[in-house]
């Protein structure tokens, strides 16, 4: 497949003709945007497309690679869906030029055991409930940024553990890529898009919104001050016996110990039926000048459908 036109995009399925596809480019002088995904895309990769082909002058790339390697349950992989169809349809729409579908033997090649261990950060909140989950992710976005060199690489704030690790690894081992969060896309009852939601039947789907209403309760409570975040959240979780909370942490933005005021994120992971979700808003502590609504700071940003 490698070097696949099909329609105005280009389809690359060996690293290294990706790499000298993105030399050529380079050499007309233009930026390269990366996505990395999993695939199985929905409104909030458009979101992650959107944001990149708005670099100026930039080439877009999306990575469409389900990493075996941070899936803890085989189970979790196989059900994962797999979409590439219209995936490839979605990234016609959307303008992408590049689309970057390797097999997994082409990324982990056998001998290939070099990893990125991120610090402390990687063993909490999801890194607790997935041990080596960050490993792994770090390892394949680290071989993409190898692979595609980009100037910017777009990721969800949805997965905001995931950016922030990401960030710090650009920022440790001076990668010379500016990462960028993109706010989470919102179903229009508050629900955060995920791959995973499709598994959630008409009960859990129902149920998973407590998620984003907890979340929503807990913003809305931070001029109170941590505390009260945490019991309004809490409040509306327990309310919702079909969840099963894992966690509901208060960090500071780069998920650093809550202050008692200022800048904040909470964020939460909880099983729904059989489908482990997570979720998070930014929020202030302390600070009454802020608008606490749906729309704004201080709440859940509905960028979306909302
Ligand atoms: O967020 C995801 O979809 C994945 O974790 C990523 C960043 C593509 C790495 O496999």
């Amino acid at each position: 497949m490698t070097g696949t036109r099909r329609g105005e995009l280009t389809i690359h399925d060996d690293p290294a003709a990706l790499s000298a596809g993105i030399r050529t480019l380079r050499r007309a002088g233009r930026p390269v945007a990366l996505v990395p995904t999993m695939g199985a895309l929905h409104a909030g990769h458009r979101a992650l497309i959107r944001a990149a082909r708005a670099t100026p002058g930039a080439s877009t790339v999306v990575s469409i690679y389900l990493n075996p390697l941070q899936f803890e349950f085989r189970h979790d992989l196989d059900r994962y869906p797999r979409r590439f169809d219209a995936d490839l349809a979605v990234c016609r729409e959307e303008g992408v030029e590049l689309v970057f579908a390797p097999s997994v033997a082409a990324m982990s090649p056998s001998g290939s055991d070099t990893t990125v261990v991120p610090g402390a950060l990687g063993t909490e909140l999801e890194g607790a409930s997935r041990p080596g989950h960050f490993i792994a992710v770090l390892t394949v976005v680290a071989k993409l940024f190898g692979i595609v060199g980009p100037d910017r690489a777009f990721f969800g704030e949805k997965d905001y553990q995931q950016l922030v690790l990401v960030q710090r690894m650009v920022q440790d081992l001076r990668m010379g890529v500016h990462v960028v969060g993109v706010p989470t896309v919102r179903d229009t009852d508050g629900l955060a898009l995920s791959s995973r939601n499709v598994h959630l039947d008409g009960e859990a789907r129902a149920a998973a919104v407590a998620l984003s209403a907890a979340l929503n309760a807990g913003a809305q409570a931070g001029v109170h001050g941590p505390d009260a975040v945490l019991a309004a959240a809490s409040d509306v979780l327990a309310g919702q016996p079909a969840v099963a909370l894992d966690y509901l942490a208060l960090r500071d933005p780069q998920l650093g110990p809550a202050p008692q005021r200022g800048p904040a994120r909470l964020l939460l992971a909880a099983t729904v039926g059989a489908t482990r979700l997570i979720d998070n808003v930014d929020l202030h502590l302390g600070v009454a000048d802020v608008a606490l609504d749906v729309n704004g700071r201080g709440g859940l940003r509905c960028s979306g459908r909302c």
